[in-house]
């Protein structure tokens, strides 16, 4: 009997902690009356499953995401500047056509773990987080970033332990900040043009666009949105920030 309460009450704290990681994560569960037939209520989550991978796929992990860009020299120099992410190398494949990858190696917390770029680049296989730019450069090519025009690739994700001091050093150096943290956060202009919010028009109502700013509002005010030299954008989240997307 004694067993069977502490393992009924320890059940129950199991569920109250489980509803309420997600209630902090702003992941709420999906409402009791939108699973039996009633109108469901927004924002809900569906929660990953617990099933493991197929185990022939352990050891993989993503290496790197890949820009094309349309001068490298300036994007190594503003990914450096601005995020402290170090050069691994620059392969010269032609003339025009040069393929880079950089990472982070700060040393360690405190710098004393320093590494040699041939250092890293030994690593290079090894390492997660990595950026590789491609960069084809010759006049006239175009090449418009997600802000302008929607396509795939959304935006990097950056976390940093203080956001206002890496805010205060994005100014400096005089980084586009296309949102401050904390600034409210809204859907006009390049952000509605390159998620294809502009391009849907009346596919998407404006009650559903109020029900979505609900959610991305309080999400997104806390983030600091910048762009790099070519308009990728980079969202920078802070390390004990509680946001999700
Ligand atoms: C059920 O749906 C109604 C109407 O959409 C909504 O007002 C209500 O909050 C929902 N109930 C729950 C528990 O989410
Ligand atoms: C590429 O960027 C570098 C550094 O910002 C600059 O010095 C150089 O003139 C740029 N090259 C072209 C072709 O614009
Ligand atoms: C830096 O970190 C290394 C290894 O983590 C440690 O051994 C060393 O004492 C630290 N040095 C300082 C100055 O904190
Ligand atoms: C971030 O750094 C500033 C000083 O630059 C400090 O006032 C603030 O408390 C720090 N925030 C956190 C969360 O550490």
């Amino acid at each position: 009997m004694l067993l069977k309460t502490s393992l009924a009450s320890l059940l129950l704290v199991s569920a109250n902690f489980f509803t309420q990681t997600w209630a902090c994560g702003h992941l709420p569960a999906r409402a009791d009356n939108g699973t039996d037939g009633g109108e469901v209520t927004y924002p809900y989550a569906d929660p990953g499953d617990d099933l493991p991978s197929d185990p022939a796929t352990t050891g993989y992990f993503i290496n790197h995401l890949c820009i094309n860009v349309r001068n490298a020299t300036r994007t190594i120099d503003w990914y450096n500047k601005a995020f402290g992410l170090r050069l691994m190398f620059t392969m010269h494949v032609s003339e025009h056509f040069s393929i880079s990858y950089m990472g982070h190696s700060h040393g360690g917390r405190n710098g004393t773990g320093h590494q040699t770029s041939e250092e890293i680049n030994r690593q290079k296989n090894n390492i997660e987080g990595l950026i590789e730019i491609l960069s084809l450069e010759y006049p006239g090519w175009d090449l418009p970033s997600g802000l302008r025009v929607p396509n795939t690739f959304s935006h990097i994700g950056m976390v940093v332990p203080n956001i206002t001091d890496t805010q205060v050093r994005l100014e400096a150096m005089g980084a586009n900040i296309l949102k401050a943290a904390g600034e409210t956060f809204t859907i006009e202009g390049p952000f509605a043009d390159g998620s294809g919010f502009t391009q849907a028009g009346d596919a998407i109502s404006q009650e559903e666009i109020d029900v979505i700013m609900k959610t991305l509002v309080p999400l997104n005010t806390p983030l600091m949105l910048v762009a790099d030299p070519d308009g990728n954008v980079v969202e920078v989240q802070n390390q004990e920030g509680s946001a999700v997307i």
